[in-house]
């Protein structure tokens, strides 16, 4: 049986079709249409919670290629088809001395999924390094390019997240730089206090160098889906109003917080942590025990038990806090049927 989504649960769908281009793309939303059923698309479900089973069309986006479309020698411009692995195709520009994508390295999933959550880790977002994205839209029936304004990027957040369900992504186009090229001129970003700490005394010299501290990093603090079921984070990290942080602040000196446009912005694993949830298990789910923003399934656990602890998590959160916990990953099925489809990873 095909799982294809990291957090393992046990789900089937009516009908499941494999797409490799944009033709067939079409055909399989045609076959959606004609019979009247839901369609919702998915990369390597890394980012999904099946609360029930699906009657509906399940689109596995399978649109591979590489191709570099120009290179001035400092900075090249490639493409990547929807369904390529992430971390293969950040692997990929690694091995090309590429620079911009190597915070980015290990991200579960697939390059089609990254921008639709606009994917981020230790300081970076690949909306720093995206030129554009080809998309069909399903609403005009024609594939277009949007570029990366259009894309309206914001933390774990885009267009493809507001209108769920309107664009399936076929390809994501990077402008990168060839790390120490003539006249070229790359900064790693090492802004995340742990990557500081790792680089000080001595500092990368290259992209690889700064991916491999990155994944150290990763495996350290993140259980990997292949061996413990789980979708990452599971909750956004809170923005809450500066009145209300100088009250958390007060009581808790030590709370990590971070600036944001409208606020203060607070860790959730933090919050969580702070309730004592790290390690928590019951007979199918859990905390896991490094990363108290990630939920585990031990295996048998359905969405349901998963959407009931994150629940238990969240009301905890409030009732300490006040802070209203936001799921990150997109929930199919169960009491939150996103309407016809969405295209969400
Ligand atoms: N913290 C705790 N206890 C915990 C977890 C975190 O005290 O159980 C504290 C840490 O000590 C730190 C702060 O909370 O002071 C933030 O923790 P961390 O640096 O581990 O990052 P995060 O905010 O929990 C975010 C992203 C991750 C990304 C990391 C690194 C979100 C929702 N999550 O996690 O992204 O890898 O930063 O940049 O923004 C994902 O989206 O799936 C994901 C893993």
């Amino acid at each position: 049986m095909l799982k294809l989504n990291t957090l393992a649960v046990d789900a089937s769908a009516r009908y499941v079709i494999a797409i490799t281009s944009v033709e067939e793309l079409e055909s399989a939303l045609t076959f959606a249409r004609t019979r009247g059923l839901e369609w919702f698309v998915i990369g390597a479900g890394s980012n999904l919670i099946l609360a029930s089973d699906f009657s509906g069309l399940i689109i596995h986006n399978q649109i591979s290629g590489r191709e570099i479309l120009s290179d001035n020698g400092a900075s090249v411009v490639l493409k990547a088809g929807a369904g390529e692995v992430w971390h293969d195709w950040v692997r990929y520009t690694l091995r090309q001395g590429l620079a911009g994508l190597e915070n980015l390295s290990l991200i579960p999933g697939t390059v089609g999924a990254a921008p639709v959550q606009n994917i981020g880790a230790y300081g970076e977002e690949i909306a720093n390094s995206l030129l554009s994205v080809q998309v069909y839209d399903c609403d005009r029936s024609e594939v277009r390019t949007l570029s990366a304004a259009e894309c309206e990027f914001a933390y774990r957040d885009s267009l493809f997240k507001q209108q769920a369900g309107r664009f399936v992504i076929l390809s994501v186009t990077f402008k990168l730089c060839r790390y120490g090229a003539p006249g070229g001129h790359y900064d790693f970003n090492l802004s995340y206090q742990p990557l500081a700490d790792l680089t000080a005394k001595t500092p990368p010299n290259s992209p690889q160098d700064v991916s491999d501290i990155v994944c150290a990093i990763r495996r350290e603090k993140l259980p990997d889906p292949q061996q413990i079921p789980n979708v990452g984070s599971f909750f956004k990290n809170p923005v809450i109003d500066v009145s209300h942080f100088e009250r958390l602040h007060h009581e808790y000196p030590s709370m990590p917080h971070y600036p944001a446009q409208k606020g203060v912005k607070v860790a959730a694993g933090w919050l969580i942590d702070q309730l004592g949830w790290k390690g928590y298990r019951n007979a199918l789910v859990g905390i896991h025990e490094q990363q108290a923003l990630v939920l585990i399934n031990h295996g048998g656990g359905r969405g349901a038990d998963i959407l009931a602890l994150a629940q238990q998590v969240a009301d905890s959160v409030f009732k300490q806090f006040e802070i209203q916990l936001e799921i990150e990953p997109v929930v199919l099925g169960g009491s939150s049927v996103p309407g016809h489809s969405s295209s969400r990873f």
